[in-house]
């Protein structure tokens, strides 16, 4: 795929797909990371004298207009973070971008709110198009779907990544695609049934596969292990037993709590106790690793050269069931603060869970995708990415 360095913007209309699809409480932005991380682009576009007209969505409108899911809201969050004027146009796009004056920026309305958006409609590609000369997809976190602004567009003009893009697939590129090896993969979460596809795609390519969360139950259940009261999938206990045949065969080794966490409510506060992980008594439940899981996934972690991590070691959202995650991203935090260790974090609930433990920055790279990151683990191409060229 090309870059910005090779497209020449001078006096250009440069269409830029971006994802502000941001948490936002009463019409205020609550956590702003992906507009940061979208605004080299922009600068870069502006510097090399384009015009930047924003293409994103925002939340799930289904084709219709969803006043509440209007972009409008971004605007000042945006013009604080690029720290130049944004106008927004909700309608009339081709006279917004006419209007356009040098050093400003334009925010076009949610393209979600036309059908044709996530129909990959060739027509409302078309249309899009015609309101710039190039178009540039740093919207890595929106790459996994094959929607009109993110993949159609790409095949009607002069295409290329945007900064935030380039920046996720190298980073993505040196944890799975040719890492320092060994490589581990940290894979937490509630359930397998999710993760299948993601499970199966690593153990074929890390040397080392730590599973966590309620997931892990669901393979201890599978080893005859009895968890009493825990979140686990009974029915996927074949599925695991399979999983680590596969592993077995790759010659990668999957790692399981050795000692847990169990409670008997699931709330803040509540008693708990630490016991081996074969001890969970009926009506308790496993609600994170134990102290001696951390010590080994700390030694595991202190042998690697690469790390992925995607999804938290137990109930990090109540405390204290938060230990176990916060222990091991610390210790991932500090090897890669001292550069002995390539960390790339991402995916739905990872990324709160690092910043809850404070860590989130040493890592070496923070992805801002969520389903994007996970279909990428999967192994799967990326429609956004392929229409790039590559
Ligand atoms: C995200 O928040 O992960 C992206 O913006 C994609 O959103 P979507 O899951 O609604 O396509």
């Amino acid at each position: 795929w090309k870059t910005i360095d090779d497209m020449d913007l001078g006096g250009k209309r440069v269409l830029i797909r971006v994802d502000i699809n941001v948490p936002v409480e009463d019409g205020r932005v609550t956590d702003a990371t992906r507009i940061e991380r979208i605004v080299p682009t922009i600068r870069d576009v502006m510097d090399k004298g384009g015009k930047p007209i924003l293409l994103a969505h925002f939340g799930r409108p289904k084709g219709r207009e969803v006043p509440e899911m209007s972009l409008a809201q971004i605007v000042p969050a945006l013009e604080e973070k690029i720290g130049a004027t944004v106008r927004f146009a909700a309608s009339g796009f081709a006279e917004a971008v006419s209007a356009l004056a040098a050093g400003e920026v334009l925010l076009l309305e949610n393209v979600r709110f036309h059908p044709g958006e996530e129909k990959n409609d060739k027509g409302f590609a078309s249309e899009l198009a015609e309101l710039g000369d190039v178009f540039i997809n740093d919207a890595f976190s929106a790459a996994h779907r094959a929607h009109a602004s993110t993949e159609a567009i790409a095949h009607l003009m002069p295409s290329a990544a945007g900064r935030l893009m380039e920046a996720e697939l190298k980073a993505l590129e040196a944890a799975l695609g040719d890492p320092k090896r060994p490589v581990a993969a940290l894979v937490g979460g509630a359930k397998v049934s999710t993760k299948l596809d993601l499970l199966e795609n690593l153990v074929s390519r890390v040397d080392h596969l730590v599973i966590g969360g309620g997931m892990a139950n669901t393979f201890l259940v599978a080893q005859g292990i009895e968890v009493g009261a825990s979140l686990a999938e009974r029915d996927m206990a074949e599925t695991a037993r399979r999983i680590v045949a596969k592993a077995e065969s790759a010659g990668c080794t999957i790692h399981l709590p050795v000692d847990i966490v169990i409670a008997q409510e699931f709330k803040a506060g509540a008693e708990s106790r630490s016991v081996d992980v074969a001890d969970c008594p009926e009506g308790w439940m496993i609600l994170d690793a134990g102290e001696q899981t951390v010590e080994r996934l700390v030694e595991l972690f202190g042998d690697c050269a690469t790390l992925i991590w995607n999804g938290p070691l137990g109930a990090f959202e109540i405390e204290p069931f938060d230990r176990a995650t916060n222990a091991a991203a610390r210790a991932v935090a500090d090897r890669s603060r001292e550069g002995k260790l390539t960390s790339v974090a991402g995916g739905g609930d990872t990324v709160a869970a690092l910043n809850k433990a404070g860590v989130a920055e040493d890592f070496t790279y923070v992805s801002t995708a969520g389903g994007a990151f996970l279909e990428w683990m999967e192994g799967k191409t990326l429609p956004g990415v392929a229409a790039l060229g590559g």
